[in-house]
């Protein structure tokens, strides 16, 4: 029997990560984890660049929850794929937390849903666009050069 996925609609326009469109995924509702407060870094492998995480700054950009390591990389010209804007709706921002797991924001039922769907998962597997460290340790995160998108629907 096909699984059948029931969408959560978000009524609350107050909700501070899912109001409208652009960077939120209205089908989508759980919990807004904070940014880091402090500075740290993280190492991407296998490229093997590290970049210094200044929570002034967070959010970089529109992609993916505020301060998450998809808003991190692309703003450092980190190559970590997004195809659905990150908002929870794909599996193409899998990423690989090899050091910090620990710090990084609790994994929602939708992101381990999505997650599901990605190849090669490992315990330590996560969404870039979901996750978020909150600064207390640097980060080692290795992107899968598989990563895919893969196109999925149910009727
Ligand atoms: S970019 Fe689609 S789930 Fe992260």
């Amino acid at each position: 029997m096909a699984k059948v996925k029931t969408p959560i609609i978000n009524t609350d326009r107050n909700a501070p990560y899912y109001e409208g469109m652009g960077g939120t995924n209205p089908y989508v509702q759980q919990d807004t984890p904070s940014p880091a407060t402090r500075k740290f870094t993280i190492t991407f492998q296998p490229m093997n660049v590290t970049v210094e995480v200044d929570p002034e700054r967070i959010p970089y950009g529109d992609t993916g929850r505020p301060g998450s390591i998809l808003d991190i990389a692309l703003a450092h010209g980190i190559e970590l794929d997004h195809a659905c804007g990150g908002v929870c709706a794909c599996s193409t921002c899998h990423c690989v937390v090899r050091e910090g797991l620990e710090t990084c924001s609790e994994m929602s039922d939708a992101e381990d849903e999505e997650l599901s769907y990605a190849p090669g998962l490992t315990p330590n597997s996560r969404l870039g666009c979901q996750t978020v460290p909150d600064g207390t340790r640097n980060l080692v995160v290795e992107v899968p050069g598989w990563n895919r998108n893969i196109v999925r629907e149910s009727h």
